[in-house]
């Protein structure tokens, strides 16, 4: 199958990926997302000489939070950690999306190419109301405003803009890059193929990692180990790192117990960070009994060699936004030489052109 349109314009050359991702500014990166999204996708672009675009979905921020100081303070701090952590804004196009203001100007159009029924359907809509329904004489829709429900318009106007073909999102997004094929197919079949079909890229290899608590680490159940601390420490970062490692719940063994490292979340986390011979000494060390104290000491040892080059880096972003903000403007300015070409396109394609040429 391709996924690709016979005309679609300014499409990657034959053969090659357009890889796209967007990454919502809300919350503090902790090691879960480390592991399980910015780790995998910075390497996975390093390793390869495909096409890539990566921006901060600021305006999907706006959807779920009204507080403009935390919308200023995550998208600086996400932009922060994927700089540090890797990310090449020469190979990667990286921007954010309220920079790109031909992107909102599509999501309008697309919004005409697609059904009220497919919004209807989409699950983060139909988790809010389902929420409302179950309480009594509380109206569906309640507290759901617009952009939750266009959620998704939004979505395809970011991946159908640079007409990527490939999508690595986590599952809970597949939905979304399928409403995007969706919409897709609707305008070039009404008007014109302007637009790639894009594919769902889910990693099945990626760790879950669990929190302190022992559930899933989720910013939702506060259970995560933050990756680079809070912005504004009392202790130092690496303190801060080093003691939500300490709080790691554990079961009762005493030291020189045998442990089954199957059975703890110290040890799954560890598995994330080191090597097969590391983690073969490590399963050693659980069957000899070492105690949980040092188990954890091994973890932060593990886990800091990774990061601390990365948190140098990020202190240095955070105390510097002047030279965020020039990376983000350089981005912005290669995104839209993609999006006004694909804007004015589709513009064309639906009647909407100037009458007459002046002078
Ligand atoms: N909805 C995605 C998330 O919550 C973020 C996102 C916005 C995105 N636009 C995108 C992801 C386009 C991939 C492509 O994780």
């Amino acid at each position: 199958m391709s996924n690709q349109t016979d005309a679609a314009v300014d499409a990657p050359k034959k053969e090659s990926k357009r890889i796209l991702t967007g990454i919502k500014p809300t919350g503090i990166p902790h090691l879960g997302n480390y592991v399980g999204a910015i780790r995998p996708a910075i390497q996975s672009i390093q390793d390869s000489d495909d096409e890539a675009f990566f921006f901060l979905a600021d305006y999907h921020g706006i959807i779920g939070c009204y507080d403009p100081a935390v919308i200023h303070e995550s998208t600086k701090i996400i932009a922060a950690t994927w700089i540090a952590c890797g990310l090449d804004p020469e190979r990667v196009t990286f921007y954010r999306q309220s920079d790109v203001p031909e992107i909102p100007e599509l999501a309008w159009i697309l919004n005409c190419s697609c059904a009220k029924g497919l919004m209807n359907r989409a699950h983060a809509y139909k988790a809010a109301v389902d929420i409302n329904t179950e309480k009594t004489d509380v109206d569906p829709d309640q507290g759901i405003n617009m952009g939750l429900f266009g959620y998704p318009v939004l979505m395809a106007a970011d991946i159908l803009m640079f007409n990527a073909t490939h999508v690595p999102v986590g599952r809970d997004q597949v939905q979304h890059i399928e409403m995007a094929r969706d919409i897709a197919g609707t305008f070039n079949h009404r008007y014109k193929p302007l637009f790639t079909l894009p594919s769902a890229v889910v990693d099945e290899d990626i760790p879950l990692l669990t929190g302190l608590d022992g559930r899933k680490m989720s910013k939702s159940y506060s259970n995560t180990i933050p990756l680079f601390g809070d912005p504004n420490p009392q202790v130092s970062p690496e303190k801060q790192m080093h003691k939500a490692i300490m709080k790691i719940v554990t079961n009762s063994q005493l030291p020189a117990e045998p442990k089954d490292p199957d059975d703890s979340a110290l040890f799954e986390i560890y598995k994330a960070f080191a090597t097969p011979a590391e983690i073969a000494d490590m399963r050693t060390q659980y069957a000899s009994g070492i105690g949980w104290g040092d188990a954890k000491q091994a973890l932060f040892d593990k886990i800091n060699s990774e990061i601390a080059p990365f948190r140098a880096r990020y202190e240095e972003l955070m105390a510097n936004p002047k030279e965020l903000e020039e990376i983000l403007q350089l981005g912005a300015e290669k995104a839209r030489r993609h999006s006004r070409k694909q804007l004015d396109k589709t513009r064309r394609a639906i009647g909407i052109r100037p009458l007459a040429k002046l002078k």
